[in-house]
């Protein structure tokens, strides 16, 4: 494969996606289709654009489906790594529809055209072509009983109006393959956190109000658990299901590092003081309990077995190390997370890629 498109790569997972791509094969031209959403953050991939020939940025919508089969014909694509997603569970809950129409829709849409540029004269056929669906554990529902995983035959049972439009897309690209022989993969990932994650998301929120002296909102009790995987390991284990995946597998990918949310705030704070030279305890008064989250999942824990022993893939950091890592990033990208906040960003590539 050599002409592969990513969608969704100026999002948080989606940059780092693209930027290992681009640097460890620089034969294959990367195609970045990305819609940027409020989500979409070409600064996130600045150093690509500038050092990587082989990266190629395309604006557009992945539920238009006219746009993705000229894509297709005039890039000649023969890898689908497929990330563009609205991503927000609290968002979800406000506006499902947003959900639905991308998540579901707008994967329909990109399965679509694989399928027909694949199988038509110019495409050559599905034989050596990949369609990678990156999906998430949510689509399993809640964990309740401790020591219990999520491991690939768990039956789905979202709970959310995001994790119900991320279960019925992997639903799609299964049907796909089973009806039309599509290649297709799928992995289903745990919590990601590292750089680059728009501030909306539990880490980099409390990382930048720590630093402001704001309030830290702790829905319900701060007991519920996710399980924390560091974004460069999740494109290392996208990079190895890309290349060496079998055709209709599933993989679940996570590092097997559950935190309930309190002890990983506390921890977040206790590292940002000291990063920040403020003596110990200084920012504890910022936690605010606040009201739950609508049907919120009480724990995620993912069993990556499968992928450690077909694959060989295991994580390469250490939370401890991780968690210190990204908490710098933040502090020394201030002026990122100021663009977001103040949206200049948004105002600079309207200009530049015309209204969104
Ligand atoms: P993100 O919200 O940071 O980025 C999403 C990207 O998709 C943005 O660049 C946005 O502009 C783009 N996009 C949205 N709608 C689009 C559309 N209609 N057409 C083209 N582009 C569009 O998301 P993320 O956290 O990087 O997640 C990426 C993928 O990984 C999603 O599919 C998500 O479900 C999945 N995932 C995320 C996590 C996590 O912890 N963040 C864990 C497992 C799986
Ligand atoms: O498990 C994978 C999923 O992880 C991905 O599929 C999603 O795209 C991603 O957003 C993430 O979902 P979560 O809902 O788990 O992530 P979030 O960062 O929103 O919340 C993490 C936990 O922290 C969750 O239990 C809710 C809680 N939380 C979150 C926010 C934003 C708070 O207590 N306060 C907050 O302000």
């Amino acid at each position: 494969m050599r002409n592969i498109l990513i969608t969704g790569g100026a999002g948080f997972i989606g940059s780092h996606v693209v930027r290992l791509f681009c640097k460890n094969y620089p034969d294959y031209q990367v195609y970045n289709l990305d819609k940027l959403t409020y989500a979409g953050n070409l600064e996130n991939l600045k150093d690509v654009a500038s050092a990587c020939p082989n990266y190629h940025f395309i604006k557009g919508d992945i539920c238009d489906i006219d746009h993705l089969r000229r894509i297709f014909a005039d890039h000649r694509i023969d890898g689908v790594i497929h990330l563009a997603a609205e991503s927000h569970v609290d968002r979800s809950i406000k506006d499902p529809f947003a959900f639905a129409q991308t998540n579901v829709l707008g994967t329909i849409a990109l399965l679509q055209a694989a399928r027909e540029y694949w199988s038509s004269e110019a495409g050559g056929g599905m034989a050596g072509k990949r369609f990678y669906h990156i999906s998430t554990d949510e689509v399993y529902g809640s964990l309740h009983d401790p020591g219990t995983f999520f491991v690939e035959t768990t039956a789905y049972d979202p709970q959310s109006p995001y994790s119900a439009s991320k279960a019925s897309s992997d639903h799609f690209v299964r049907a796909f393959g089973n009806t039309y022989g599509l290649p297709i993969v799928i992995s289903n990932c745990s919590n990601n956190y590292g750089p680059n994650q728009f501030p909306e998301k539990l880490i980099p929120l409390f990382i930048n109000n720590i630093r402001h002296g704001k309030p830290l909102p702790v829905y319900g009790t701060g007991e519920n658990v996710r399980d924390w995987l560091y974004v460069v390991d999740h494109a290392r284990a996208i990079d190895t299901i890309f290349h060496r995946g079998r055709d209709g597998e599933t993989y679940n990918i996570g590092g097997f590092n559950e935190w309930r949310n309190i002890d990983l705030i506390k921890v977040m704070i206790r590292t940002a003081d000291r990063l920040l030279g403020n003596p110990e305890g200084h920012s504890d008064g910022l936690i605010t309990y606040v009201q739950d989250r609508a049907g919120h999942d009480k724990r995620y824990a993912i069993d990556s077995t499968k992928l450690h022993e077909e694959l060989g893939w295991e994580p390469s950091l250490q939370f401890e190390e991780g968690i210190e890592k990204t908490i710098r990033w933040y502090l020394d990208n201030q002026e990122w997370m100021d663009n977001i906040t103040s949206g200049a960003y948004e105002k600079y590539y309207a200009e530049m890629y015309g209204n969104r």
